[in-house]
Parts: structure tokens; C-alpha cells; sequence
């Protein structure tokens, strides 16, 4: 074990490990009783062996990008496909990961006839929704164990990025609009009448930060959250999404009482999608801007884990494929590549990489 404040394997007055000789963070993690994983897509295992074997020796768990959405498990009415996840199922089984469900319910990655079919009354939306429970739950019951089966559900308050009008706490979204409020509570019934061993988690995102929007965003939750459990709704944790912007400013003290408020009524808290946008100006170099990566990380995990957070999943491993760089809405408008992941574009450990080893330890 280090020496208090050292890298680990770094004895005082000894020369620290060169970082590309620590153990991998999944191993990091588990002798700390946590766990860490990364968000992955099957065509990156098709594509690159190499950035497979960085997933399967830095993460215990695992999150499919996109493969477990509607868009890919039913894009049309009653074909399912479960070809694209399949990949994903055997490679986390071959590597003794834990792969995550993600996601059930969620207003994004619908597949064109969906929110048209849901449009068509109550008792057609609840159909379509108790049949993709079930062939989905059914399907994957060997292999997937955690579900976020409602993903982003709390409305954006007006000053956030794409606000919703009025006062509604919960997002307006295909299924709110066809089943009521009730759509959260009847999703996460369904998923524990047909898998009672289940762990069934709400995900979302924006309720990280030290700003006023993040405050109401995070006060609905626990609104939402309250509600749920009072009606003694099945669910089991909530997953904090964590796309982090360094833009905004960060407390760690008001993020671990929220976190402390939401395990205080019996739920787990887990970090599902941690990567980092830096500051708008481009900093002067990339050492800088890795540092300043690093540390929010450092920041933010260590609040999380210091809260009561077990597991940390980034959204995925290398900036070369990260969302950060492919979406245009969230790249960087300088047109650098941003640097919010643990791997650099040739899979070698960055300051983030050692935040992280440092926060999960
Ligand atoms: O549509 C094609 C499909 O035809 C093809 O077979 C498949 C092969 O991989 O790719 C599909 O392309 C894209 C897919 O990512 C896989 O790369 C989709 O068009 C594209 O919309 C999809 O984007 C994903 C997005 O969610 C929407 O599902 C991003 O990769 C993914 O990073 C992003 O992740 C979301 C989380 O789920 C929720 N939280 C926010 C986060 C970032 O937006």
C-alpha cells in the first residue's frame, strides 16, 4: 500500500512508478471495493483489437453506447435485433466484466415509428412498452444485471441548455406525453415483476455542477425520487451521468450532500458517463489543459467515492473516440480535439487516468 499521498507502490524518498507500469484501473478499483468501467461500442471491437484489449484490462464494468437503445434492439415494430449488443454480451462475459443495460426509456435513440406508436393511446403506448421490457429483460437476463431504465427524465429549468417551458419537473417527453407522470413508476414495476433481481437505476444528467440550474435540477430529482419510494416503487440507485463542463463551477461539499441525500433514502449512487469538457479558451498547452482535466476529475470522483459512490464508468476510454470529438453540438469550436477521457489517441494513461486511480483508491 503507498505511503499516504503517494503514488501507489511509492514509498517515501523512493522514485513514483512510471505511471504505464500501475496496475490497470479495474484492478485499482476492486482492491479498493469499487468499480470501474467505460461506456464502448461494438464497432470499436470490430474495428481495433488493440483499444478492445485496453477495455477488457482497464474495465470491470461495461456500458454499451448504443447498442442496447431502441434505435438498435427494435428498430421496427416488433423486430428486435439484438445482433449489434451481441458482441458486446460475449465480450464482457470473456472478460469477466459486468456489462450495464442502458437504456430502457429514454426521449433519444427512438427508432422512427416509435413516437408515432406511442401517440395512439394509453393502452397501445403501455403495450409497446411492456413488450419491449420483456423481450429485451428476457433476452439479456443472463448477461445484463442493471438497467438505467429511465434515462434523463427531469425537465432542463429555464437559464440550462435546451430548457423546457413552464414548471413541470419532469422532462415532456414521447412517454411522459402518452402514459402521464405514472410512465416512470409503470416502467420500473414492469421491470421488477419481470426480473424481481434486477438492479434498476434512473440516469441523468446536469446535476453535477454549482450553478443554479443544477440546483433545481437536482432538487426535482430528489422530488421525483421521494415520490417514487414513498409509493414503494421498485429501484434500486440512481446513476449520475457526469459529463462534466470545467466552464462551470464545481463545489464538492454541495455535490457529496446531494449525493449523501439520495443514499440516505436507501439508493445507491453511481457515476455512468464521466468524461470532461475543458474551458472554452484553449488553454496554452496540452499538459495544462490535461491538468486541468485531471484535477476536476480528482475534484469530482473524490467527492463521489468520498460520498458513498462505489462504481465510476467514463463514457468511454480514448478522446480519439469520444462524443466530445464526433458530435459537432459538443466539440470544441476551436477545432482542437478535447482531452476528456483517461486514454489519449494512442491509448497512453493521461493525468486523468492517474486522477482517477488516485480518487478510486
Ligand atoms: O445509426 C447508426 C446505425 O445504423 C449503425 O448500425 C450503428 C453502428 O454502430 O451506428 C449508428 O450510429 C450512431 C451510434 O451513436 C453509434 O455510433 C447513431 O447514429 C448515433 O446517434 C449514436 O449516438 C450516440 C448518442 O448517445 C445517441 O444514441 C452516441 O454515440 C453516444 O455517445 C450518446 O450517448 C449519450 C447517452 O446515451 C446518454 N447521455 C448522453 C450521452 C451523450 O449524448
Amino acid at each position: 500500500m503507498a505511503a499516504a499521498g503517494l503514488p501507489l507502490g511509492c514509498a517515501r524518498g523512493q522514485p513514483a512508478q512510471p505511471v504505464a507500469s500501475l496496475p490497470p484501473l479495474r484492478q485499482q478499483a476492486r482492491a479498493a471495493g469499487r468499480g470501474f468501467g467505460a461506456a464502448i461500442r461494438s464497432e470499436i471491437l470490430a474495428a481495433d483489437p488493440a483499444y478492445g484489449a485496453l477495455f477488457a484490462a482497464e474495465a470491470e464494468l461495461l456500458t454499451p453506447e448504443w447498442e442496447a437503445k431502441w434505435e438498435a434492439l427494435q428498430p421496427e415494430e416488433g423486430r428486435f435485433d439484438f445482433a449489434p449488443l451481441a458482441p458486446l454480451l460475449a465480450f464482457a462475459q470473456a472478460n469477466q466484466q459486468r456489462l450495464r443495460g442502458h437504456a430502457l426509456l429514454w426521449h433519444e435513440a427512438m427508432p422512427p415509428w416509435l413516437p408515432a406508436a406511442l401517440g395512439e393511446g394509453q393502452a397501445r403506448a403501455r403495450g409497446i412498452m411492456e413488450t419491449h421490457l420483456a423481450t429485451v429483460l428476457a433476452q439479456t437476463r443472463a448477461t445484463i444485471r442493471d438497467w438505467d431504465v429511465v434515462n434523463e427524465p427531469i425537465a432542463n429549468p429555464p437559464g440550462s441548455d435546451n430548457p423546457q417551458p413552464g414548471d413541470n419537473p419532469l422532462r415532456e417527453t414521447p412517454w411522459f406525453r402518452a402514459l402521464g407522470r405514472d410512465y416512470i413508476e409503470l416502467s420500473l414495476r414492469s421491470a421488477r415483476a419481470l426480473d424481481p433481481t434486477l438492479r434498476l437505476t434512473i440516469n441523468e444528467y446536469g446535476i453535477e455542477e454549482a450553478t443554479p440550474d443544477a440546483e433545481i435540477k437536482r432538487a426535482r430529482m430528489l422530488g421525483l425520487l421521494r415520490h417514487l419510494l414513498e409509493r414503494g416503487c421498485p429501484l434500486d440507485a440512481l446513476g449520475i451521468q457526469a459529463h462534466l463542463q470545467m466552464r462551470r463551477p464545481f463545489r464538492a461539499d454541495v455535490f457529496a450532500r446531494f449525493v449523501g441525500q439520495v443514499r440516505d433514502m436507501g439508493l445507491a449512487v453511481l457515476i455512468t458517463e464521466l468524461d470532461v469538457r475543458e474551458p472554452d479558451a484553449l488553454a496554452p498547452s496540452i499538459e495544462a489543459r490535461d491538468a486541468a482535466v485531471a484535477a476536476r476529475t480528482a475534484e469530482f470522483v473524490g467527492a463521489a467515492v468520498s460520498a458513498g459512490c462505489r462504481n465510476v464508468i467514463t463514457w468511454g476510454l480514448s478522446d480519439r473516440d469520444s462524443w466530445l470529438v464526433k458530435e459537432p453540438a459538443v466539440a470544441r469550436r476551436d477545432g482542437a480535439t478535447t482531452r476528456g477521457l483517461p486514454f489519449d489517441d494512442a491509448f497512453q494513461r493521461k493525468p486523468m487516468w492517474q486522477a482517477l486511480a488516485g480518487a478510486m483508491r
